[in-house]
């Protein structure tokens, strides 16, 4: 049993972990990597890790409980320390689980090793099949599905989102939680059904704790994303929300720039029409901003 001051400072670590963007457990021991030195993240961690059963406390409250980066604009916080009072835990339950492996290689040899997997896929199937032998994506190692896509295996409209999130991970598809609720009913608004578009992210695993996906890990997945464009061939591409925008048109200004405007690109050897619009994320926190997404999709619908 704990005492009710060791309760409050669990409470206040766990509300800190979730402020942080650890908002989920991604395993049921903790796992100090430091002490295996220099090696990379997994690397040297194949061993079984079996923890005592004379434990009594959650392993979230070990200081060596690794920490999900930061939802974006907390960046500094995750540097805070956890809250005074907090102690270093007693063991964990007595659990065994083997660790999971992080990638190691470096970032141009994962890409290699993406661009091999992917240009050689002739289908979806295939390509959903190369991506779930790629371990060249850090993000792999904390999520618990491959968000591969949703919608239609040729379309003549393609959305590009930023990331699968939590709704996602579960599910194993894109856009399934109340951003994806609400991307169904703008397509709908304008006569376009699940049936009718093909739906999927820069990346392919939900970054932990929600965070924007780095460029590395857009840039790791990207092969895997032109093959995909080129197996879709859709004719209109359409980027939601900053970071897919950015990462598609390869351009540094913010959505609300490149919103709204019509471009020409190609990807894995298909031309496209590319149309960036606000991410139905920002749309359900910022309803006033609606209006701009719907003349985004007036625009779209007079194109199809
Ligand atoms: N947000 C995204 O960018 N993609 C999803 O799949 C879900 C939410």
């Amino acid at each position: 049993m704990l005492d009710a001051d060791e309760n409050e400072t669990l409470a206040a670590l766990l509300a800190w972990y979730r402020e942080m963007g650890a908002d989920e457990a991604v395993g049921e021991t903790p796992i100090d990597w430091l002490v295996h030195g220099a090696a990379a993240p997994g690397a040297a961690v194949r061993e079984r890790i079996v923890v005592p059963a004379a434990a009594a406390a959650p392993a979230a409250i070990s200081a060596a409980t690794p920490l999900a980066a930061p939802r974006p604009g907390s960046a500094q916080a995750a540097s805070r320390p956890p809250p005074a009072g907090h102690q270093p835990s007693r063991p964990a339950p007595a659990v065994s689980r083997e660790a999971r492996s992080f990638p190691s290689a470096p970032p141009d040899v994962s890409q290699l090793a993406a661009r091999t997997a992917a240009t050689g896929a002739p289908s979806l199937a295939a390509l959903e099949a190369a991506l779930r032998s790629f371990d060249g994506c850090g993000l792999k190692a904390t999520a618990k599905n491959l968000c591969f896509y949703r919608g239609a295996e040729r379309a003549r409209v393609m959305l590009i989102g930023e990331a699968p999130g939590r709704d996602e991970d579960l599910e194993g598809k894109p856009f399934v939680g109340p951003a994806g609720q609400l991307l169904d009913r703008m397509l709908a608004s304008i006569g376009l059904t699940e049936a009718d578009v093909h739906i999927t992210n820069i990346v392919y695993w939900r970054p932990p704790g929600n965070r924007t996906p780095t460029p590395q890990e857009a840039t790791v997945c990207r092969p895997f994303l032109d093959r995909q464009i080129a197996l879709v061939a859709p004719e209109f591409v359409i980027p939601l929300g900053g970071a897919a925008a950015k990462h598609m048109l390869n351009a540094a200004e913010g959505i609300m720039r490149l919103r709204g405007r019509w471009q020409a690109g190609e990807f894995g050897g298909h031309p496209v029409r590319i149309l960036a619009t606000l991410h139905p994320a920002y749309l359900l926190r910022t309803p006033a901003a609606k209006r701009l997404a719907w003349r985004d999709l007036l625009s779209l619908k007079a194109e199809i």
